[in-house]
């Protein structure tokens, strides 16, 4: 059985799959994407993180929630389980002929794009509505004010926030209070700077939902940071990615992973981390 977490009021997996690279530029095409989330949540995957963006620049636009949606109308398992998860506040752009991600925090673009998402998953309800990534031309009490109103006119269930300093965490559970549940930062072994968020979520009790936890899915610019993992992982006879995301989860019982993943094969591997135990001279030497 996948390793399961509290994640505020959900009773869910430690480990859920990121939907973006099912969507995005070089995706493997929408059959894939549905193998893929069908396969996951075969294997007991409770958990699918999904936004209103991911969808390839300057194409349709919400293709990973329309995905989202159809593997789930489609798959015979209970759906009641599965936490489904969705951001707003991010567009997609092309930048110099390269596509790239708008911010847009404007409190009412912000409640248009989550009525839309929920409309696209199909629900009335959205169970987890993330603020995608700070605006800097919006004070983000504004655009957390918005998050807010659509938790009060019940367009979303709980909320969280994304890509969020200590300072931005204070400022969203003020306005937000305990519907706060997760705050969702970028956090890997190539990636530690937002390491006094993932403490301060653990004093608040706030889930903290590591995303890119394998350092993404480009090639790192220092592959290095990997070894001490690659190590481990071959004593234990399993992938170094199962090292990362349970060196992550053991970092403290609000943290969550969202691996992305392409295809079935490597969702279904990382799925099997929560089953890793790493000894505390593992931990130790993986820091
Ligand atoms: N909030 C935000 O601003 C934000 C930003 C970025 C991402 N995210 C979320 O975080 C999720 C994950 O991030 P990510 O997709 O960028 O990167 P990631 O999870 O760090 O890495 C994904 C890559 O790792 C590979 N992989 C996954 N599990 C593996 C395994 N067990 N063995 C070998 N390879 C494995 C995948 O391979 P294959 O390609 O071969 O399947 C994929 O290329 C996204 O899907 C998205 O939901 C959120």
């Amino acid at each position: 059985m996948v390793m399961h977490r509290n994640l505020g009021p959900f009773d869910t997996t430690a480990i859920g799959l990121g939907e973006m690279p099912l969507t995005i530029e070089n995706n493997l095409g929408w059959a894939k994407g549905i193998e893929t989330i069908h396969a996951a949540l075969d294997a007991g995957c409770r958990h699918i993180d999904t936004a209103w963006s991911y969808y390839c620049s300057g194409g349709e636009e919400q293709t990973g929630e329309k995905l989202v949606r159809e593997a789930m109308d489609s798959w015979k398992g209970p759906k009641d389980e599965v936490l489904i998860a969705t951001k707003v506040g991010h567009y997609r752009n092309f930048t110099d002929g390269v596509p790239t991600w708008g911010k847009d925090g404007k409190p009412e673009h912000l409640i248009r794009y989550a009525k839309q998402s929920a409309q696209t998953l199909g629900v009335d309800t959205i169970d987890l509505l993330y603020f995608h990534r700070p605006d800097p031309e919006v004070p983000y009490n504004e655009s957390c004010e918005a998050i807010k109103q659509l938790l009060d006119e019940g367009v979303a269930r709980w909320a969280g926030i994304s890509n969020a300093s200590v300072e931005q965490i204070d400022i969203a559970r003020d306005v937000l209070g305990d519907r706060l549940v997760a705050v969702q930062n970028q956090y890997s072994p190539i990636y530690l700077d937002t390491q006094d968020t993932l403490e301060h979520c653990a004093k608040l009790g706030i889930a903290f939902v590591c995303w890119s936890p394998l350092g993404g899915f480009r090639k790192p610019k220092d592959e290095s940071k990997f070894d001490p993992f690659r190590e481990v992982a071959a004593a234990h006879g399993v992938s170094y990615q199962q090292v990362v995301l349970a060196w992550e989860l053991a970092k403290g019982d609000h943290m969550f992973v969202i691996p992305g993943a392409h295809r079935p094969e490597t969702i279904l591997d990382s799925l099997n981390a929560g089953d890793l135990e790493l000894t505390d001279e593992e931990l130790a030497k993986l820091g």
